[in-house]
């Protein structure tokens, strides 16, 4: 039967590794305890949603846990009253993690600030009063135009504390990306920072800012301007205030707003790899249950934890799980302000072990950088502090994954290939602490997440065969809308009915877990045979010469279409006619004869989004001399 939209796998990957035993015993949840989890989830998803939501604090109960009736816009924890820093924050000063450290931050230079718990509560309310002297009120957006600074997260904190509305550009947007977002999220002020300093460099970030204004004067009535790099810059005295100028007076208590569990929590755009920025909003309450919940479980956070996510602030892996969930659970989070590879491909195990990091979630992109430079950096430190990893952004390579197992968590490390979007807000699918992991494979979805594969007319597609990833009930952590534009939002849930498309193809095994292949728009299709991306690109990575690849179809007349090659090669090896001859066989002898490549494409980089994940829209449009589109989210690094 061939099933409208379904996607041919040609990957077959046996390996499969076990949580060493003493891992499982001290599991926050047990095999046992999750056996039983996924099936009350599935028996009454509401009351497993609800226990989650006990474990954190309410001004006011809610009267349902879900209501459907506006569907899809649903509503969490109704008539609920919180706020999320009450969770993050505020509850933390009356415990035994009031001196316990909450944020650890270490610049590119090397200068290291840490915060208490109680430091940070009282460095957000100072800032959550002069926000409000500002004339910032609950429902205001407020534009964070910021790169990985205490600050930052202070800043978003602040915002949720007041009831405003934040909104994070990453900063390492030009000038018409921050335009746009500024256009359509009307804030009320914007916060940002005189410079920063990225790969030896200094950003001087105030000055783009400034320039990219220029002809709008209007964009924003009030912008604070945080201190960092102590450049000069030049103070629009109608506009621009110091940050330390609007704290120093403040008292270090705040009124936490009293805020609806529907009321918004932050806006965030979102382009990925194609289309233009939509600004996807995300609530107090369901969000809050959501981060805290998948943190807790899938990394299995203990007291005694640092954790670090590598990713910027400025993107919801940021928001969620190094700001939010982190503090929603009081552990400690580190953030870093600079690159991975500065000022030499050690810096990751440098941190790592100076800072005695356990939980280490990163992305494949930068597994894959660091892999390329070989085990000589990692070799050269003490990681033994690490307990778990974890991944996120784009589908893992087995060859990455197992390096990435092998070479940094000693063999004793689970990898969490975590899979979830903006627009889910939290951690979807994902393997647990204590499950059998297969590399390459995100596992299966976590309880209370219903998941499934299907073809283009919405109906389950059998087991080995690719089909499109739709969520099938709501959950908590899900986007609420997106700004001033209900009917994109509508359309998530409308081109198949009744549930919601991701947007990526997806395959599962025998035994239930889930292969992410690639997103939908990227399916290659040779001669009927559609194919994803993922697996011709891991079976590239397999080779021992390739550090990365990027596979897109262009159009051949006898097959439709046939598959191109770039790569990038690890360190030690030379691009050459008869590498690219042994890649093409390697292809063949992995995927079989339909994988065959027309070329192969030796590359010093790939085209990435900012936030690392392979643009193959670009090489197309390179390949094909047509019109690359918008290209406001390449990173030029
Ligand atoms: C991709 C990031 C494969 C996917 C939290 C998704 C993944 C998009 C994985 C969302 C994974 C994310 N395996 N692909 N584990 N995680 N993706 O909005 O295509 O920046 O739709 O959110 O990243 O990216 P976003």
């Amino acid at each position: 039967m061939d099933q409208p939209g379904a996607v041919d796998s040609l990957l077959q990957e046996d390996r499969v590794f076990r949580p060493l035993p003493g891992l499982v015993m001290e599991a926050n949840v047990n095999p046992q305890e999750l056996a039983a989890a996924y099936q009350q989830a599935a028996h009454d998803p509401e009351a497993f949603w609800e226990t989650a939501a006990l474990e954190l604090e309410w001004f006011k109960r809610w009267g349902k846990v879900l209501d459907e009736s506006q569907a899809p816009f649903c509503k969490w924890f109704t008539g609920a009253k919180c706020n999320i820093v009450h969770n993050a924050l505020d509850r933390h000063i009356k415990t035994g993690n009031k001196h316990r450290l909450a944020l650890i931050w270490e610049g590119e230079p090397g200068d290291i600030r840490k915060f208490t718990y109680f430091e940070l509560y009282r460095a957000v309310n100072r800032l959550a009063g002069a926000l409000r002297s500002l004339g910032v009120a609950k429902g205001d957006r407020v534009v964070i135009y910021m790169p990985s600074l205490p600050e930052t997260v202070i800043a978003m904190l602040a915002c949720a504390k007041i009831g405003a509305v934040h909104c994070m550009v990453f900063a390492g947007f030009t000038g018409r990306a921050l335009k746009d977002r500024l256009r359509d999220a009307r804030p009320k002020c914007l916060i940002t920072a005189d410079g920063f300093y990225r790969n030896g460099r200094v950003v001087a970030l105030k000055a783009a800012l400034d320039e990219a204004l220029h002809d709008d004067r209007d964009a924003v009535d009030v912008c604070v301007v945080v201190r960092r790099a102590n450049l000069e810059v030049e103070m629009n005295p109608d506009r621009d205030v110091w940050y330390d100028d609007i704290v120093r007076h403040e008292k270090p208590e705040a009124h936490t707003e009293v805020m609806d569990s529907e009321d918004p929590l932050f806006l965030l755009y979102t382009s990925g790899t194609t289309g233009s920025p939509r600004g996807i909003v995300h609530s107090h309450g369901g969000y809050m249950v959501g981060v805290h919940h998948t943190l807790t479980w899938v990394f299995d956070i203990k007291p005694t934890d640092i954790v670090w996510c590598t990713a910027d602030p400025g993107w919801i892996t940021g928001h969620s799980y190094v700001v939010y969930a982190p503090l929603l659970a009081g552990t400690t989070t580190l953030l870093y302000e600079g690159h991975p590879l500065y000022p030499q491909a050690d810096r990751m195990w440098h941190i790592t072990a100076k800072h005695g990091v356990s939980v280490l979630y990163t992305t494949p992109t930068t597994v894959r950088m660091l892999m390329r430079y070989g085990s000589q950096f990692p070799r050269q430190h003490d990681l033994a502090s690490l307990r778990l990893l974890g991944s996120v952004g784009e589908p893992f390579n087995p060859e990455a994954w197992v390096w990435f197992y092998q070479t940094i968590g000693r063999g004793e490390c689970p990898v969490m290939d975590t899979w979830w979007q903006t627009e889910t807000g939290q951690i979807m699918l994902a393997p647990m602490p204590v499950g059998l992991l297969k590399p390459g494979s995100v596992s299966k979805p976590l309880p209370g997440i219903e998941a499934d594969v299907v073809d283009r007319a919405g109906n389950p597609v059998p087991p080995h065969k690719g089909g499109l990833l739709v969520i099938r009930r709501p959950w908590p952590g899900m986007m609420r809308n997106v700004w001033n534009d209900p009917a994109a939002f509508r359309a998530y849930f409308e081109k198949i009915p009744g549930v919601y498309l991701a947007g990526d193809v997806a395959r599962r095994d025998e035994d239930g877990y889930f292969w992410m292949q690639g997103r939908a728009d990227e399916v290659i299709n040779i001669a009927g045979h559609r194919l994803g991306t993922a697996e011709l690109e891991s079976a590239l990575v397999s080779h021992r010469s390739v550090a990365e690849a990027a596979v897109i179809g262009v159009p051949d007349k006898i097959k439709g279409e046939i598959a191109k090659a770039f790569v990038t090669l690890r360190d030690g090896f030379e691009e050459s006619e008869e590498l690219g001859k042994e890649l093409k066989d390697h292809m063949r002898r992995e995927l079989g004869p339909v994988a065959e490549l027309k070329s192969v494409k030796f590359r010093a980089d790939l085209p990435k989004t900012k936030s690392g994940k392979i643009l193959r829209r670009l090489l197309k449009a390179e390949e094909l001399g047509t019109d690359p589109g918008d290209v406001s989210m390449l990173d030029e690094e």
